[in-house]
């Protein structure tokens, strides 16, 4: 697949198989956050890629969707880059991207992980230093999901607001 097309049929996916996901296919998709840019070029971040079923049992608190996950990905970035919550947007988009160039279903789980950040991260053994920013869930998908977009002619301008 390629980046176009990976960019045009990506979406939020929150139901899996519950199959496994080779490990190869783990590494690849951090490989790619990996490989996102980066302000200053601090790559600010580290990967927890959790696929131990008890683990993902106890995330599941911050959605029960994620409890048929091949695997769950703590974004964990370090706070002291002045761009860290842009440098992990960046990756986080690589990975869902690349998720879906694999035939994997993801989600970029932030609004319901921040609220339980400090649990997690004592959970995970995140030093306390750092900021547990999302957790993206990947599976085989079990959905296929429909969402309105905008459309290009009312948020596209040419030279002007
Ligand atoms: C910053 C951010 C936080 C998000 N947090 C959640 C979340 O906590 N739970 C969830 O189900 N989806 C979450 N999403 C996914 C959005 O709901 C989803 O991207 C949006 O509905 C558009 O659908 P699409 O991704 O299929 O295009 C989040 C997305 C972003 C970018």
């Amino acid at each position: 697949m390629d980046t176009l097309e990976a960019i045009r049929t990506r979406r939020s996916v929150r139901r899996y198989t519950g199959d496994k996901i080779p490990r190869a296919d783990l590494e690849t998709i951090v490989d790619a956050a990996r490989l996102a840019p980066t302000g200053s070029n601090k790559q600010p971040w580290d990967f927890i890629v959790i696929t131990d079923d008890a683990m993902i049992q106890q995330l599941k608190v911050a959605s029960v969707w994620m409890d048929k996950a091949a695997a769950i990905i703590a974004v964990v970035m370090d706070p002291s880059s002045r761009w860290w919550v842009e440098d992990a947007s960046a990756a986080v988009e690589n990975m869902l991207l690349t998720c879906t160039a694999l035939g994997y279903g993801a989600c970029w789980l932030e609004g319901y992980t921040l609220p339980r950040e400090e649990e997690f991260k004592e959970l995970l053994g995140i030093p306390k230093s750092k900021r547990l920013i999302t957790l993206v869930p990947v599976g085989v998908p079990a959905e296929s999901p429909v969402v309105e977009k905008k459309k290009l002619s009312d948020i596209l301008h040419w030279e002007r607001f």
